[in-house]
């Protein structure tokens, strides 16, 4: 998939921030499953995160609330992302580092060493053959016991792409009242050009391939799923 990919997230990331600000993409709800999910199972333990497509890590704060981060790593291709994120960390007493890096390229030189593995609406903009790459990276990068937090979109298994990302601007555009018609085309045309959103079906086939051990049924909100997915 070409670069273009990080193209609206480095001109226009106020508008991302819109979608973000306006709940649009069910980040609250997701960000609420992550923390109750993150606090039962690390507790207090420190713990080291991996951010793949970390943005401008808007929802770190608030999903690690209560756990103990002895690091964190972020990466992103989008410069202007990074600068918001690098202000938000500012104050951080763990280790934080954050790299303008393309998702391939990070993960191969990630080492094993992560209790998480965080990804959050980015894996989508590649292929599923490359897809099914990084999740081989990122099992490799996990610690045993570790987790991979998936956020993305994914499309029922009988739809193709073009027939969802269809529905997906259709639903943009009666849904998200508060952009301008055009910001609503600068995402669609985004989406249009960027989104290779993965089959359930193949998803799942791909987590147990990759030797993931699935927590629990994908948390779904309309077009939206959170995968839980475990290094035993
Ligand atoms: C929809 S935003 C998600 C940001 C944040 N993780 C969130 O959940 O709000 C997608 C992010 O992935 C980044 N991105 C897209 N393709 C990428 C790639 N190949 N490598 C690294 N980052 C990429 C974009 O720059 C953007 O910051």
């Amino acid at each position: 998939m070409p670069n273009s990919s990080a193209e609206i997230f480095i001109d226009s990331w106020r508008v991302y921030e819109k979608v973000v600000a306006h709940n649009y993409m069910y980040h609250d709800e997701f960000h609420t499953k992550v923390k109750i999910y993150l606090e039962k199972k690390f507790g207090t333990s420190p713990i080291n995160i991996l951010d793949l497509g970390c943005g401008d890590a808007s929802g770190i704060n608030s999903i690690t609330e209560n756990i103990t981060l002895n690091s964190y790593r972020g990466y992103d291709l989008s410069g202007t992302a990074l600068e918001y994120a690098r202000a938000k960390f500012k104050d951080a007493e763990y280790s934080c580092i954050l790299v303008q890096k393309d998702i391939r390229e990070a993960v191969k030189e990630a080492g094993e060493k992560y209790e998480v593995v965080y990804s959050s609406y980015a894996l989508h903009h590649l292929s599923d053959e490359e897809k099914q790459k990084a999740f081989t990276a990122i099992y490799s990068t996990l610690v045993p016991g570790g987790v991979f937090i998936y956020i993305d979109i994914f499309r029922p298994q009988l739809e193709s792409r073009e027939e969802y990302l269809q529905g997906y601007i259709t639903w943009i555009y009666s849904e998200w009242h508060s952009l301008k018609d055009a910001e609503k085309a600068l995402i669609s045309n985004h989406v249009l050009e960027n989104d290779y959103p993965a089959s359930e079906d193949w998803m799942k086939k791909a987590a147990l391939n990759t030797g993931f051990y699935i927590f629990n049924s994908p948390v779904n909100f309309h077009k939206h799923q959170l995968w839980l997915l475990e290094k035993e």
